[in-house]
Parts: structure tokens; C-alpha cells; sequence
């Protein structure tokens, strides 16, 4: 007999983020079809302050129906000094300049509980239930493993967005944004289990998510505020993108932080190899660089399994249509009533 497999209870540790927006947006959709649950979002100093990222998280699951799931603050003090946040390219905000259109929330970044805390707390409660999916500097995942050694061996899986194997990085000529902005807690992550899923530039580099696709979401109800904040995310991105000279010319931007949930949900979009990462912790020119050994040497032990190949097509269109179920859920309020048996009479 097939024993029908449990639904992953998930953590979204993230600094929101114009790509981080795409993914919490698509995580709702699978959350609102029944897929999965979202214990908690850990918010992350990073993209922009982390004053900013808790509210621009809050603020989205407002948006899409989901005020009452808890939002960490970031822990202050990476230990990178001299990298400036990203808010260049996502926006003084982190969500396009666009945060003002949102809906106001109730929570407050001073009454907030951190987001180590919540980590630890919500790990210790569920062992080996929770899946933590990193996709912003790995502050607070570090922090936890501090403040309680061996907490993180306690989620069932860590899937972390970040480094950059064999292309260039983003931030630095070798390095990746997220695991330069915090290296030393990046380490401390590799180094706490062994089977850590990473999803690195070589991949993420390939989601180009463009205008148009933007507006073949929102075509399903151009009025819905999902929509509305899609089309316009879209654009500011594009334009930051362009600039940044990171698509190749084209009209779009890469959604790095969504190909983590690919991995969970669509894994025959994703091939990986498995390997010994190790994080550059000092280098002067190359601080921040992820690297494996790819010698043809005898090796001992390895901690993690990079993707490496991506099947981009499929993986856009599976979160275009999954943006359409959200969206559409949005439109009619009734549906909302039926969580329970949505997947298949939606698709
Ligand atoms: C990563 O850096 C951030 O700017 C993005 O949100 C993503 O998590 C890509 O390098
Ligand atoms: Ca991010």
C-alpha cells in the first residue's frame, strides 16, 4: 500500500526583496491549494534594513489573505561590514517603492519576536517536521545554531538560494549576494548538517520572469491587488535589471529566491550533484565565494547538493499558472471556504 506523503510544514526565512516577493507570493498559492503550510516567515536584515523586510513580508501576507501567520525580525549584526544592502535593485523599500500601495499592518517591528527565536522554537516543537527555506543572508539560521547548537539538524530539510559555482557572482566578481553578506553565518550553516539543498546563481540565472508573463498572470483578474502589485513589481525589477545588466537585454528579472520552492514542489524542473561546499571566509578578492572541489581527486564527505541544471521553461510555467490560482482564489472570496480539496478542481 502507498502510504500518501505528509504535507511539509515550511519556514520562509527571507529579506523581501522583489524575487523573495515572487516567492512568498507563490509559497501562498500552494499554501492556499492545500500543498503545504507555512509554520512562520523569519525576516532577514539583507535586500534592505531589516525594519523594512519584516514590513514588507507583513504586508504581502495581508495582501493574499494570510495576516495571522507569525513574522520574525531580522537579527542585526551579520558579520560583513562593508557590503551595501541591495536596495538598488528591489527598491529604498525592497518591494519596488512599492510598499505605500499594500495594505497597512497590524504588527509591529518593535513588539516582534526575533527571528532566531522563532526558529529555534518552532524546530525544537516539530523535530524533523519543518522544512526551512533560506533565501536571503543566512543571519538568523547561523544565529539559532549559535544560541542552540544542533537546532538546525532538527529541520527536516534547510534549502538555501545563494553562491555561485562555476559562473560569476553578483555582489562581487565571485560572490553571490546572499552568502556574501554574511559569510561567517554562511559557514556556520554549511557546517551544521550534512545534505543542505543549495540553489546558486548557475541556476537562478536562467529565470528571466518578464513583463509578459506578468501580465499573463494578471490577465486572470487585472483588478485583484495581487495583480495589480505583480505588474508593477515586474516593471520596477525590469528596470533594475537592465541596468544592472543582468538578463541579457531582456524585458524581465530573475526570480532566484523562487526556484527554491521548485525544488520542493516541481523537482524535475532541477538536476543537482552532490558536494563538500566551502565558503571563502577571508579571501581579499574572493570573499564570499562558494566552492567545490571538482578535482578528479578521492573525497571525504560531503555536506550538500548544488543544483546545477534547471529546466527553465517548465519551472516559470509552473509558477505562472500557480500566480493565476492565487489570483483567481482572490477573485472569489468563496472559494477561500474550500482550502481543503483545492488543488485538483483548480488546475
Ligand atoms: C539573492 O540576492 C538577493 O538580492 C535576492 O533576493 C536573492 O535572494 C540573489 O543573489
Ligand atoms: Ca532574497
Amino acid at each position: 500500500m502507498i502510504t500518501p506523503k505528509a504535507k511539509p510544514k515550511i519556514i520562509l526565512d527571507t529579506d523581501p526583496g522583489g524575487d523573495d516577493s515572487f516567492a512568498l507570493l507563490w509559497l501562498l498559492s500552494l499554501v492556499k491549494q492545500g500543498f503545504t503550510e507555512l509554520v512562520a516567515v523569519t525576516t532577514v536584515d539583507g535586500n534592505v534594513h531589516a525594519r523594512y523586510t519584516f514590513a514588507g513580508a507583513s504586508k504581502l501576507l495581508k495582501l493574499a489573505g494570510f495576516p495571522s501567520i507569525e513574522v520574525g525580525k531580522g537579527v542585526i549584526g551579520g558579520s560583513e561590514s562593508d557590503l551595501e544592502d541591495a536596495g538598488g535593485i528591489h527598491g529604498a523599500d525592497g518591494m519596488g517603492n512599492l510598499s505605500h500601495t499594500l495594505p497597512e499592518i497590524d504588527v509591529s517591528y518593535e513588539d516582534a519576536a526575533y527571528s532566531d527565536d522563532i526558529l529555534i522554537e518552532k524546530l525544537q516543537a516539530n523535530p524533523g517536521e519543518v522544512v526551512v527555506i533560506a533565501i536571503a543572508p543566512l543571519t538568523n539560521l547561523a544565529s539559532a545554531e549559535k544560541k542552540c547548537p544542533g537546532i538546525l539538524k532538527n529541520a527536516k530539510e534547510i534549502i538555501i538560494m545563494g553562491g555561485a559555482f562555476k559562473v560569476p557572482g553578483n555582489i562581487r566578481p565571485e560572490a553571490e549576494f546572499n552568502i556574501a553578506y554574511d559569510v561567517e553565518a554562511a559557514a556556520t550553516v554549511f557546517a551544521s548538517r550534512d545534505d543542505i539543498v543549495v540553489i546558486p546563481l548557475d541556476v537562478t540565472k536562467q529565470l528571466i520572469f518578464t513583463n509578459e508573463m506578468a501580465k499573463q498572470v494578471s490577465q486572470i483578474n487585472p483588478e485583484s491587488g495581487i495583480s495589480k502589485f505583480i505588474v508593477s513589481l515586474c516593471e520596477f525589477m525590469t528596470k533594475t535589471a537592465l541596468a544592472f545588466r543582468e538578463t541579457q537585454g531582456k524585458q524581465g528579472f530573475l526570480v532566484h529566491d523562487a526556484a527554491t520552492l521548485a525544488y520542493l514542489f516541481y523537482p524535475e524542473t532541477l538536476l543537482f550533484r552532490r558536494a563538500d561546499v566551502m565558503i571563502e571566509t577571508k579571501g581579499e578578492w574572493t570573499r564570499g565565494k562558494t566552492l567545490f572541489d571538482r578535482r578528479n581527486k578521492t573525497k571525504f564527505g560531503a555536506n550538500a547538493w548544488v543544483a546545477m541544471e534547471v529546466d527553465s521553461v517548465n519551472l516559470l510555467a509552473v509558477m505562472i499558472e500557480d500566480l493565476k490560482v492565487l489570483i483567481s482564489l482572490d477573485l472569489d472570496p468563496r472559494l477561500l471556504e474550500e482550502v481543503g480539496d483545492l488543488g485538483s478542481s483548480l488546475l
